[in-house]
């Protein structure tokens, strides 16, 4: 029986097979077991003799299946630990390279021009109340800019609460930065900015950047120099001449809207000339208005400035000849190769 039993053990190849050996071996209904039962019917003389040969066997077989357990456990570890070895010394697999998304490199540029003019970057909220994004920039309750805003609304939660909105442009941000530091204030605001509108020139979620300047003293001057110099630094040509159109804005008297002047090279605009051949819109500005100087709890006959907001998209879109707005937002590696900006 013993040998039967060790030869068994023996030929297990696996822990599973080993456990099966075992229940056979040594359960309840094993020839051993039964062995134990006999040794009650014996006499002492007899059990005497019998008992350490049974207690033997037992042990021997108990000793056997454990050694080899721990043999199979310690084959199935060493076999795992083989099949997952890493060659460090294989090439590495190419993975593809992300980069900066053009808006948000944009973004950085103009952080860096207009920090050389000591402007700082100021940021708000985009989920605002309509207090920032219309009333104090005197655009009340009734005016008809609300409604060309196509603003989303959130659900109002209480009566009489100040409605909350996704901000249509981010001249609230001039707003918080009035009522919060104390002029001479220089800032630009770049973020996202929202309006119900979709398609190949508009998209739900676009990009602004604000300028606010206010201190004693300022004038158009003072605007048409800050523009001009950032759009030479921007689309990196000296000769780039703007045109200020009147316009119409309710928080900037008078306002302007700005065009840079293009020339055609082989049938394409090109941004530059001295004598252009055209002209292009790329931002609303003018001279920030009393009434909005006033909510904002500063004094309009002490303190004057100008503001402008740009998009950003139609900034990238210009200056890398990018056509459809709509690219931006797919995240599709090929379209970021294409122009440049992925490896
Ligand atoms: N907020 C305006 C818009 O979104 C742009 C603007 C900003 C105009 C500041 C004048 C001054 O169209």
């Amino acid at each position: 029986l013993k040998s039967d039993l060790l030869a068994e053990i023996d030929a297990a190849g696996t822990p599973d097979a080993i456990e099966a050996v075992r229940v056979k071996a040594l359960g309840k209904a094993s020839p051993i077991a039964a062995l134990m039962k006999t040794l009650g019917g014996m006499s002492p003389e007899e059990r005497q003799l019998q008992a350490p040969r049974i207690q033997g066997l037992r042990t021997a077989v108990g000793d056997a299946i454990a050694a080899r357990k721990d043999a199979l456990e310690a084959a199935a570890l060493d076999a795992r630990l083989a099949s997952e070895t890493i060659d460090l010394t294989l090439p590495a697999p190419e993975t593809p390279q992300g980069s900066v998304h053009p808006v948000s490199q944009v973004m950085d540029e103009l952080a860096e021009i207009f920090a050389d003019l000591g402007f700082a970057v100021a940021t708000g909220p985009e989920i605002e109340d309509d207090w920032h994004n219309f009333t104090a920039l005197n655009i009340p309750e009734s005016h008809p800019a609300r409604a060309m805003h196509d603003t989303f609304y959130f659900p109002e939660t209480e009566e009489g609460a100040r409605k909350m909105l996704l901000r249509t442009h981010t001249s609230p941000v001039q707003i918080r930065t009035m009522t919060k530091t104390p002029p001479p204030i220089r800032i630009i605001a770049p973020g996202r900015t929202y309006r119900s509108d979709s398609d190949a020139t508009h998209t739900p979620m676009f990009h602004q950047v604000e300028g606010l300047v206010i201190d004693r003293g300022i004038h158009m001057g003072h605007l048409k120099w800050t523009l001009e110099t950032f759009v030479r630094a921007y689309f990196e040509r000296d000769d780039i001449v703007l045109r200020m159109r009147p316009s119409y804005f309710p928080f900037t008297e008078p306002s302007a809207e700005v065009d840079v002047g293009y020339t055609l090279e082989k049938g394409r605009r090109v941004i530059g000339g001295a004598r252009p051949d055209g002209w292009m819109e790329i931002l609303g500005s003018g001279m920030v208005h009393p009434r909005v100087i006033a909510a904002c709890g500063l004094d309009p006959d002490e303190w004057q400035g100008f503001a402008f907001g740009c998009g950003i998209d139609r900034l990238a879109m210009l200056k890398y000849g990018m056509d459809d707005l709509r690219a931006f937002f797919d995240g599709d590696l090929r379209w970021l190769k294409h122009y440049g900006f992925a490896a």
